[in-house]
């Protein structure tokens, strides 16, 4: 059974996500590490490049690799998944050799996602996967109806992502293709956190923890994963049967 943590608010839920990758890394100072681009993990970020700046932590062996990334959206677009980790990247003092991305306006998109399996499987899989949640389930660009199965792959966006995706950006953006890392890898990470916060998550928090065990809702393959940690504010974890801080 994954462990499920719920915290009051989201600072001490994101001071809690870093405290879990923080504790991994310390033991593991070479790992490879997923972090989801996305609003929800932006207090992580905050709090883990204060724990480098302070000392606490070290990330100069770590490899970062993407999550996904928007097909047609340039690095430098504000509202790529790459732009949205510059903060983070500079604020943790990341050198960009240790940064591994996809590249949305690549000419040969299934590539990227190859050389991505490859790159992860040549090091033995990831350390730390953290990922959000979107409204219909999806994990990263894993939509409804993808096999548990997957690595990275291109996917096809749910005319919900499309729309929902648009808050990412400044003007009106054509969106329809993704390149994404795949359930699998999330699976196989060795610490898979999902992570939630804010009222408007709490009903696919308890469809995906509570709900049928289904490829239509991408999520509840945390179900399966007994490592999984779900990291939650108590808004997110509201529609749950049970609450505990
Ligand atoms: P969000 O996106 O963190 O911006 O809510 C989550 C997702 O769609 O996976």
């Amino acid at each position: 059974m994954m462990t499920i943590r719920v915290f009051p608010d989201y600072n001490s839920l994101c001071r809690g996500v870093a405290d879990l990758i923080g504790a991994h890394i310390a033991k593991n100072p070479s790992s490879m590490i997923c972090l989801a681009s996305g609003h929800t993990p932006l207090g992580v970020f905050i709090a883990l490049a204060a724990d480098v700046t302070a000392g606490r932590l070290q990330l100069g062996k770590c490899r970062f690799v993407s999550l996904d990334e928007w097909i047609g959206v340039p690095p430098e677009n504000p509202g790529s998944c790459r732009a949205m980790m510059k903060d983070f990247f500079a604020g943790a003092r990341i050198r960009d050799e240790q940064i591994h991305f996809f590249n949305g306006v690549s000419p040969d998109p299934e590539s990227e996602a190859n050389k991505m399996n490859e790159l992860i499987s040549s090091y033995g899989g990831l350390d730390v996967m953290l990922v959000g949640i979107g409204l219909n389930g999806h994990i990263a660009m894993n939509e409804p109806g993808t096999s548990f199965y997957r690595h990275a792959h291109v996917s096809k966006l749910s005319p919900q992502t499309i729309e929902v995706g648009q808050k990412y950006f400044s003007g009106e953006t054509s969106l329809s293709r993704g390149i994404t890392l795949g359930l699998r890898h999330f699976s196989d990470a060795k610490l898979p956190i999902l992570m939630a916060n804010g009222e408007k998550k709490a009903g696919i928090i308890r469809l995906s923890i509570h709900g049928p065990f289904t490829e239509q809702v991408p999520a509840t393959v945390v179900q399966k994963i007994p490592h999984a940690v779900v990291m939650l504010d108590q808004t997110a974890a509201s529609a749950m049967p049970r609450v505990q801080l």
